[in-house]
This record gives C-alpha cells, structure tokens and sequence, in this order.
C-alpha cells in the first residue's frame, strides 16, 4: 500500500472524485481515504509510480515524494520556483491576462488523464480562450490543436504555451526595455528586427496593460514595467521547469478558426485523441466586449467579430439563444467528426442565467452530442466560485465516439 496525500488547494466533493477517477486512470488500484483524513488515501500503485508522479494533478505528495505539478503550482511566497502568483491556478504563463471564464488549470490536466492522454496524442481544443487546456495538454507532451473567433485570444495562447522556447530572444528585448528611463507604450512594439515569438510577446504585455489601465486604472507606464518583468518572470520559469523536469512539451498550433467547421482550420476528420473545452456560458458573457479594448488595438474589426461569434452574434435574447443553440449543435457534429473512434472529449458546461431566468442548458446539450454521435460516458457536478451573477452550477460531461 502507498500513501497519497492530496494538495491543500483540493477541498471540494467533485475536486476529490476527480483525484480517485485520475488516479485510477493513472493505474492505482484499491482507493481508500484513510480514517476521517479526507486529504489522505492509500492506493496500490504498482509500477505506475512514474506516471503518477510526472502526470498527475491531483497528487499532492506518493509516500512523500512530491509530484512533479505540486511543485510547478507551488506558490513563491511559500518558497516555489515556478509560481510567481499566490493562486495555485496561476502558475507558469497561466495568469497572464485577466480572461474571463478561465478553466481551472488542475481540473483540465486530471480531465486530461482521466480521457487517457499520453504523450505523443493529439489533443484538439474548439474554444481556446486564454489557453488554459493548450498549456496543460503541451506540458503533459501532447500535440495541441486549437480555434478561437478571437486573434487575442490566439496570440495569448501562443505565448503562454510557446514563449519560453525563444526565451533567450525576448530576455534581451525585455531588459533593453526595462532599461529606459522614460519608457513608453510605443517602445513595446516590434521592430522590423524582432522574431514572431518576440513580436507576440510584446503584444501581449501591451495588452494586459491595455487591460490593467482600462479595468483597474492602473498607471500606464507602471503597469508596462511590472507587466513585462513578471511574464519574463514566468517565461524563464517555464523554461526553467521544461529543464528540470524533462517535460519535453508537445507543439502547439493554433489559429484563428470557427469550431463550426474544424475542417477549414486544418483539423482532419478521425484525427483527434482528446477534447476538453468549455464553450460559451449561453448568450450570460460578452466575450466582445470584454475584450473590447485589447481587440481595438490589434485592429480587429469588432462589428464582424459580434457577427459570427457563438453566444454574441444576433439581437436580443431570444433570437441569440436560438443562434447559440444552432451553433453549438453544429460544434458538436464537428467535435465527433475529428475525434478518432474511441476518442473521447470532456465539456464543462454551466447551467447559465439570461435576464434572471435559467436556462438548464446541459441536458440539452448532452442530447445534442448524442445525436452527433457521440456516446455520453459520465457526468460530473461541480460549483462554480465566482461569476455568481451569471451561474452557479457547472456539469462536466464526458463523451466517448464509438
Ligand atoms: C468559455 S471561453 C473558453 C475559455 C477557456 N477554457 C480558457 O480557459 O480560457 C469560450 C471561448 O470561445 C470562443 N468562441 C466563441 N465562439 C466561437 C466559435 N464559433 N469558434 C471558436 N471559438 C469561439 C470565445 O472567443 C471564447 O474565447
């Protein structure tokens, strides 16, 4: 018998069968709490010591050997190196910019696990958003593939996930930044000289400043300074982790792309190991106008964007709920087109509230997936904490293409 100590950041009912179904995933056997120590199991682990070491997410310590994802999340202020926020779902790149509806890193990773990704696998991501699954799935060394409406949110994906491969061209840049006595905002901007890992670097720290002025009215300048020494921050920590735990990432490709037709960004029919995504909460989040600002100045044309962008486009409630319905039953017929046969995709998906009515979207969703193809293997209730206003309640549902 082994002894499993789960992390401290774990205390919910939905956190801790997540840790028994990853465990199991990852080979355990034989899953005890042990007494009332609700935090502590004993498995029997049987040769997959390595696996649950490297690839879990929701091991904190194996007879008190650290996983490898306890000392990545560990935060600075209590003597970790790769975490320079004091949130455990903040660490790496995984902070940079304030996106709404961020995925809980460690809940995608033990998705990941429990679909059965292993290094090498294809993983595809529909709605990329910040990046969140692209960051977990490339750390666990699988090939990534993702879509979003959104070119800020392609480039942000490309950074956090890519940056620390040019790490040794962007500390130079940043150093010869932080270096000017007056800098501005302009100086931030590429140069014909700069490299595209570089150039989207950059970008990115504009527009998370861009962000910190327009939502917390924080000094420009400031906020430049703090914004690019804390990603380089991260950057490095990345490499850093990529060094010391021979992580060796899958690659990542992303582009803006509609998951309504998957096909036209690239992704081939039966070729795709593994999903896990979280589409738009209904019509609750204005994922436009959220953005507004950073989208205004990487020149994208805003109107088009509302036109085509799932859960945006349309007037008036009824009419976007009927649009967002159609779209996302077209998304699941391209989600079991792509999947090889066996693959499997998990969705977090919440039971959203328009103009203080609710709708139980999940249901529905999951009979739409059905009828797409795809077998309904499990679904897993879980809270949300934070974004009261809109939801309160999230399903995870996972699918199996026969
Ligand atoms: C809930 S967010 C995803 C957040 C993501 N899980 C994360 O951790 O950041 C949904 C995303 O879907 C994108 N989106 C909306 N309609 C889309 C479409 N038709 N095709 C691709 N992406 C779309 C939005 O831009 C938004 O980034």
């Amino acid at each position: 018998m082994n002894l499993i100590q789960l992390p401290r950041s774990v205390q919910f009912l939905y956190e801790e069968h997540l840790a028994r179904l990853e465990f199991e995933a990852l080979g355990c056997h034989d899953i005890d709490r042990v007494g009332d120590r609700w935090d502590q199991m004993t498995a029997t682990v049987n040769g997959t010591r390595s696996a649950l070491i490297d690839r879990s997410a929701y091991l904190g310590t194996l007879d008190g050997t650290p996983s490898v994802y306890e000392q990545l999340t560990k935060p600075k202020y209590q003597g970790g190196r790769f975490n320079r926020t004091r949130s455990v779902n903040q660490y790496l790149t995984h902070w940079i910019y304030p996106y709404q509806g961020k995925f809980h890193p460690q809940m995608v990773r033990g998705l990941f696990n429990i679909l059965g990704v292993k290094r090498g696998h294809v993983v595809a991501e529909p709605f990329l958003g910040s990046g969140t699954a692209a960051v977990e799935a490339s750390l666990l060394g699988a090939r990534v593939v993702g879509v979003d409406l959104s070119p800020l949110c392609v480039m942000l994906a490309r950074v956090k996930t890519t940056a620390w491969s040019a790490v040794d061209d962007i500390r130079p840049r940043v150093h010869k930044l932080l270096a000017k006595a007056a800098l501005t905002l302009d100086d931030a901007t590429a140069t014909k000289r700069d490299g595209q890992a570089v150039s989207d670097f950059l970008t990115i720290a504009r527009m998370v400043t861009a962000s910190d002025v327009a939502r917390r009215g924080r000094d420009e300048v400031a906020s430049l300074r703090k914004n690019l020494e804390a990603m380089l921050e991260s950057v490095e920590a990345y490499a850093a982790a990529v060094r010391e735990f021979n992580l060796r990432p899958g690659a990542v490709d992303v582009a803006v792309g509609d998951c309504r037709d998957l096909q036209a960004a690239g992704i081939r029919k039966n070729s795709v190991d593994a999903i896990v995504t979280s589409p738009p909460y209904s019509i609750a989040l204005d994922y436009v106008k959220n953005d507004e600002h950073a989208l205004a100045q990487l020149d994208v044309e805003i109107p088009h964007l509302r036109n085509v962008m799932t859960g945006v486009r349309g007037r008036g409630a009824a009419q976007k709920l009927q649009l967002y319905n159609d779209d996302m039953q077209v998304m699941f017929q391209q989600v079991a087109r792509v999947l090889k046969p066996g693959g499997r995709a998990a969705f977090v998906i919440g039971d959203a509230t328009v103009d203080g009515e609710e709708y139980t979207t999940t249901e529905v969703m999951a009979s739409w997936a059905v009828t797409a193809g795809l077998r309904l293997e499990r679904t897993i209730p879980k809270i949300v904490f934070g974004l009261y206003s809109v939801m309160k309640d999230e399903d995870i549902l996972v699918f199996r293409k026969e």
